[in-house]
């Protein structure tokens, strides 16, 4: 069976979408689906490319048992749109980044992390220029979509 491909894409790709990776990698591996379902990040900009991802996000990430320290940052491409299945962006702006450079012949989904949570337009905060609460903040939401987001993908598969 041919694998479904998450993509989760922010702005920088050091704080907001290694985490989503992480924790989606994660619940994947719980639920014994880590040979179907394959999970990846990029960032909209090349602020960070080559950079693990921010120490905020690990610590607070490692406090919950997620390890994100092998992930190296990098930008989302266009040639991503043929890659991947689920292309999955944290906040509006990055949404509107990734829709301008959509190939038309995208058959795949591209919206917002968070509709998976069940609330339509809900956004990830970035938390770089904030506190640690903040980083915990990416965490909660992070781990209620992915929650959902697997949900749909299984759904998705049973169909
Ligand atoms: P991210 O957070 O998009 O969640 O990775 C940011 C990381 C870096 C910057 C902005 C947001 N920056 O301005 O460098």
């Amino acid at each position: 069976m041919k694998p479904t491909k998450v993509l989760m894409v922010c702005l920088g790709n050091i704080c907001r979408s290694p985490t989503a990776q992480g924790v989606f990698e994660s619940k994947v591996a719980e639920a014994g689906l880590a040979h179907v379902i394959e999970v990846d990040s990029a960032g909209t900009s090349n602020w960070h490319v080559g950079e693990p991802p921010d120490r905020r996000s690990q610590q607070a990430a490692l406090q919950r048992g997620y390890d994100l320290s092998a992930q190296r940052g990098r930008q989302v491409q266009r040639s991503d749109f043929e890659a991947f299945d689920y292309i999955l962006a944290m906040d509006e702006a990055n949404l509107r980044d990734l829709e301008d450079i959509k190939p038309a012949n995208f058959d795949g989904h591209l919206g917002l992390f968070l509709d998976f949570m069940g609330e339509k337009g809900a956004e990830v905060p970035d938390p770089y220029h904030g506190g640690q609460a903040g980083f915990n903040h990416v965490l909660d939401l992070v781990e209620n979509a992915s929650e959902g987001l697997l949900l749909a993908i299984k759904a998705k598969h049973a169909e």
